[in-house]
Formats: structure tokens, sequence, C-alpha cells
């Protein structure tokens, strides 16, 4: 197929277009460059640097493509909080300039990157998609919203999607050929990577007095490659059966904060200093996963997001910043 990824330049987004690649599929990538990095590109895949935003312009790239990932998107929960706008002009706004240029370009297919964010202080754990979906940050209200406009655009104009929700993305591609680093990274396993390396001083542990089995927070970290796979296989379900579906992708595991940074003290054999301080505001004690619906449906499980693959990958790119 031929296939838009937008966002394609991005962690996740990279790691998504190289598994498309790997399967044959002729790939494009559509980004900005805001916060994905031309390092992450790959020489197979067509560029094209462009702004979700520019409506015209996207409608002309657009044109041709079987097939559209859409991970494009401001993603940090603190900020939407505090920015909203910004989270509703890029991430709200640029998704319909999305489904709009689909309609245009008769784009059937589209693989939206949701996320778990969608969800909020979850009422039971592991958490189904049945689980009533009460965002507690502004940045999970715009993916759930964009969800439901998904599912207009799949009513009123025939278009089928696939929305992912992840649960803690990490690691990195198995076989070590994407290397670029996120800017400024709010998520755990980069922050404790940073301080491996020496890009930070050390680790702040946000609470160690929580219900779990060590006080630390306990989450379902699912390994980008692993999710990179289901973007795949999500499309050939979405395609094939012509119809839209919304899945949880996790590793049904729950590890706390601890837990990663002892694994990552002991694989990296660097110190990784760490202080514990007070909770960050809106974390939950526990968050897992059931990724059962995405088994039945996709025959998807995680393969690579065990507790050592996904701290080793990491380290085989951070350790190249000492
Ligand atoms: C993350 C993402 C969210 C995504 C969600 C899916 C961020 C900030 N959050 O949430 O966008 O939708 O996964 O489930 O990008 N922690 C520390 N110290 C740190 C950083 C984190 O102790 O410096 C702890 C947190 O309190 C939490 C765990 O590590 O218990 C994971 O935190 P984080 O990596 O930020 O992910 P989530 O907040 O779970």
């Amino acid at each position: 197929m031929k296939i838009l990824i937008i966002g394609g330049a991005g962690y996740i987004g990279s790691h998504v277009a190289r598994e498309f690649l790997d399967r044959g599929h002729s790939v494009t990538v559509f980004d900005n460059l805001s916060s994905g990095l031309r390092g992450n590109l790959f020489p197979e895949a067509g560029f094209i640097h462009g702004d979700i935003l520019d409506y015209t312009g996207l409608s002309r790239a657009s044109a041709g493509f079987d097939a559209v990932v859409h991970l494009a998107a401001f993603k940090a929960v603190g900020e939407s909080m505090v920015k909203p706008e910004k989270y509703s002009v890029n991430n709200i706004n640029g998704t319909v300039n999305i489904l709009n240029a689909a309609v245009e370009g008769g784009i059937k297919n589209i693989v939206f990157s949701s996320s778990a964010a969608v969800f909020g202080q979850p009422e039971y754990i592991p958490v189904d998609e049945k689980h009533p979906a009460n965002p507690e940050s502004y940045y999970g209200f715009t993916k759930l919203e964009i969800e439901r406009f998904l599912g207009w655009y799949d009513k009123l104009k025939g278009i089928r999607f696939a929305a992912l929700r992840y649960f803690n993305a990490a690691g990195y591609d198995i076989k070590g050929r994407i290397k670029g680093l996120e800017t400024n990274p709010a998520n755990l396993i980069p922050v404790i990577m940073e301080a491996a390396c020496g890009m930070r001083e050390t680790v702040q542990i946000f609470g160690s007095d929580y219900d779990t089995p060590d006080g630390t927070g306990v989450r379902d970290y699912v390994h980008v490659s692993d999710l990179a796979i289901a973007h795949a296989m999500a499309l050939e379900y979405t395609s094939k059966n012509d119809k839209s579906i919304t899945v949880n992708l996790g590793s049904e595991t729950g590890i706390s904060v601890l837990e990663i940074v002892e694994a990552a003290r002991r694989i990296t054999g660097k110190p990784i200093p760490a202080t514990i301080v007070g909770r960050r505001a809106g974390d939950p004690a526990k968050l897992t996963a059931s990724s059962k619906l995405a088994h039945e449906l996709l025959n998807w499980t995680a393969k690579y997001s065990d507790l050592d693959t996904l701290i080793k990958t990491s380290w085989e790119v951070y350790k190249n910043q000492q």
C-alpha cells in the first residue's frame, strides 16, 4: 500500500515508518520537524516537510495515498493544562484538516495514535476498552475528541479508522536502526537514560507512598517496536474488514518506577542517582492495560515489552551520549 505517515519523523512515528517499510509498503513521511528529527528519516521513504495546519499543502500532499497514519500531536500532559490553546489548534484542528484532506483525496483508512490518557483515573485495572473515558488532562481530552471525530467520519464519509490507545510507549528499535533522542523528555525511561549517561544529575521519583508493592507508581510499558507492529496489523484489519476499531495497546504487565530504576542501574552499570520527591498531580497509583481485544481482533500481543528489552534497547541509543 501507499502510506502517508504524518508525524513519521518523531519517536513513535519513525518506528512505525520502519515497520511499514520492512513489510514492503511504499512510505512517505509528512512532518513539520517541530519535534521530529531529520535523523529519524529513512532513505527508502519519501519526505514532505509540511504542517497539518496548512490545509492546502496537506491536501496536496495527501493525494494518491491508500492510507494515512496520524501521529502528529503535542503530547506533554503538564503543558496541555497550561496551554490548552496550543493543544486545541494542533491536535484538534490539525486532525480535522487531516480528515478533510483524506475525504478530498479519497483515502479510506486512517490509523490514529490515541492514548491511555483518554481514560483518566482508572476505576479498575487492567483497563479494557469498556472502561469509562474521563480524561484528566487536556491532552487526553484532545485524543478522546479526535476518536469521536473519527467515529463521525466513519459514519458519514466511510473512513475506516483504527484508534490505538497506547499505554506507556518506551524502548528503541530492536535492530538499532533508530537513534533520535527526544528533546526535554518528561517520561520516566528517557529521564532515567539521561541520568545514566550524564545528561542530567538525578532522577526524581514522584511519590513512594502509593498503594503499590514498593510504594512507587506502576505502569504498563509497551515497547515502541510492538506498537509499530500493531499499526501495520491494524491497517491490515481496517482495510480488509472495512471496519473501524478502537483498541488498547499494552504489555498487560505492571512495572514500578523503582523496578525500572534498579533494572537500569543493573543494565547500564551506572549509579543513576534517584531522589524521592512528592507525587506528581494527576498520576494514578497503578495503570495497566487489558490488550485482549487487540489480541482477538489483530492477533497482536507485545513481544518485546519485557523490562530488560525496554531498557537495553534504550541504553543502546543513550550510551552514545556519554
Ligand atoms: C504517559 C504520558 C502520556 C501518555 C500515557 C499513556 C507524559 C508526561 N505522559 O503517562 O502522555 O498518554 O503515558 O499511559 O508524556 N515518573 C517519575 N519520575 C519522572 C517521570 C515519571 O517518578 O521523572 C513516574 C510517574 O509518576 C509514573 C511513571 O513514572 O508513575 C511513568 O510516568 P511517565 O513516563 O511520565 O508516563 P505517564 O505519566 O504514565
